[in-house]
């Protein structure tokens, strides 16, 4: 089973105690905890009380020797590794001054560098004296961080230990382990899948400088590497050129041309028992490379030769019960032509999606498509590709457990 790392931002505030027992807690969870203290947390809390409760050092400074701020490159690559591989960032107690930093992208300590550096869920759970948490400033840089996709765990009512009474306590250790479980999807249904992503779009050579390529920005299919990781699963994802951040503990094997695509595939197609197939793959190539840049001279003909099929390759060379699903891209007659691909490539499901629709498909942050397998065809309205992503997820794992429906009502008992 996948084991989701949980990182515990603590700040300095009197509410930093009961960070232990949110460390404690998010250990039940079954989450592997690991803690990162401010400064000022430290005049609080020692860090020799979360080494204890978690086994492991506690990030601290940016530096091996605070004092002197000499650094070597283990403590120089630390703070990018654990943004790297953390599941999930969760600050608590969050104060002003780290909510500010976080808002500004001031990079002055190891939490607020990570912050900067992760693209892990980030769960911030205010904790200050009520004046402050009102202050405009302090509610200007919650609407940015929430802006910005930060979930915030709103401080609770009640008496605060600067004697006075009103928002600002810490929120109860259930509100921010909801949230943690709500983001890291609490069933973890993947766990124990590896799961096999392809994403983007392959580019083939004309020359030393220019290349055939396509519009795939590579969302769908990062999107897909991350609700897969979010639920649990081990995730290789083999990426063509694209822009974007690789999810959090997700595995990347950055490819260029179709042919390294299939290579990167075939190599990991033995450890995978999911392969989703996002990628906008070329279907040709030049036959030729030119060895230097070409000359402008006069019209140009050039000659294509096929690229490999990977999906078709994968579904026949697959381990038993390794399940394919393959994208379509149509532009007319979809579900035909996308049934028709599900038949010829053999897979087991194919997520066919119509990009002659404005707004969806290539490089938007939406997306619409039809789930076809050899009998069904499940619509899947325009959403995110974040929450697309995750519906195609649930239609994967049907096919693990097939559809338990009452024959005379219709009724759905999947799931139940
Ligand atoms: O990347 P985005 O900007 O987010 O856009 C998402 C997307 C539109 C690229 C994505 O949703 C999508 O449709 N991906 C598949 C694009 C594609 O190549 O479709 P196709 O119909 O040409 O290919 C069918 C399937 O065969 C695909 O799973 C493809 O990965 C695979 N294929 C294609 C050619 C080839 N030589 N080898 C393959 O494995």
């Amino acid at each position: 089973m996948t084991i989701m790392k949980v990182t515990v931002g603590v700040c300095g505030g009197v509410a930093a105690y009961k960070s232990a027992e949110l460390v404690r807690a998010l250990q039940k969870q079954a989450f592997d905890v690991q803690v990162v203290m401010t400064e000022a947390a430290q005049r609080f809390v020692q860090p020799l009380t979360f080494a204890a409760l978690t086994g492991k050092k506690v990030l601290t400074s940016l530096w091996t020797e605070p004092e002197t701020g000499t650094a070597d490159l283990v403590s120089a690559i630390e703070h990018i590794d654990a943004a790297i591989t953390t599941d999930a960032l969760v600050v608590a107690p969050a104060t002003a001054n780290t909510l500010a930093k976080f808002a500004h992208g001031i990079a002055d300590d190891f939490l607020s560098t990570m912050y900067l550096a992760t693209s892990a869920p980030v769960i911030v759970a205010p904790a200050m004296n009520v004046n402050m948490w009102q202050h405009p400033a302090t509610q200007a840089n919650i609407a940015t961080l929430e802006a910005r996709g930060v979930t915030i765990v709103a401080p609770a009512s009640g008496y605060l230990a600067c004697g006075m009474t009103g928002d600002g306590r810490l929120a109860e250790n259930e509100a921010i382990i909801a949230e943690v479980l709500n983001h890291l999807h609490s069933s973890l249904d993947l766990s124990g899948e590896t799961v096999l992503v392809t994403a983007g779009g392959t580019r083939e050579a004309l020359d030393p400088v220019r290349f055939l390529g396509n519009r795939s920005s590579g969302k769908m299919g990062y999107a897909l590497a991350e609700a897969a990781r979010r639920r649990g699963a081990r995730v290789i994802l083999v990426s063509a050129p694209t822009a974007l951040r690789v999810p959090s503990g997700v595995e990347l094997v950055p490819v260029i041309t179709t042919s390294e695509m299939r290579d990167a595939v075939m190599k990991h197609l033995p450890e995978a028992s999911l392969i989703i197939k996002a990628a906008a793959v070329a279907d040709y190539r030049p036959r030729v490379r030119e060895e230097h840049k070409m000359k402008r001279s006069g019209p140009l003909t050039v000659e294509f030769e096929p690229t490999e099929d990977i999906l078709a390759e994968v579904a026949e060379k697959k381990l038993p019960g390794t399940l394919v699903i393959g994208f379509a891209a149509e532009t007319e007659n979809a579900i035909i032509h996308g049934r028709e691909k599900l038949l010829r490539k053999n897979a087991d499901a194919i997520v066919m999606n119509d990009v002659s629709q404005e707004g969806i498909g290539f490089d938007s942050d939406r997306n619409a498509a039809t789930f076809l397998t050899r009998n069904t065809a499940i619509d899947l309205p325009e959403m995110s590709k974040r929450d697309l992503a995750h519906r195609i997820l649930d239609e994967v794992l049907v096919l693990r457990r097939p559809r338990l429906v009452i024959a005379e009502t219709g009724t759905d008992l999947t799931g139940l």
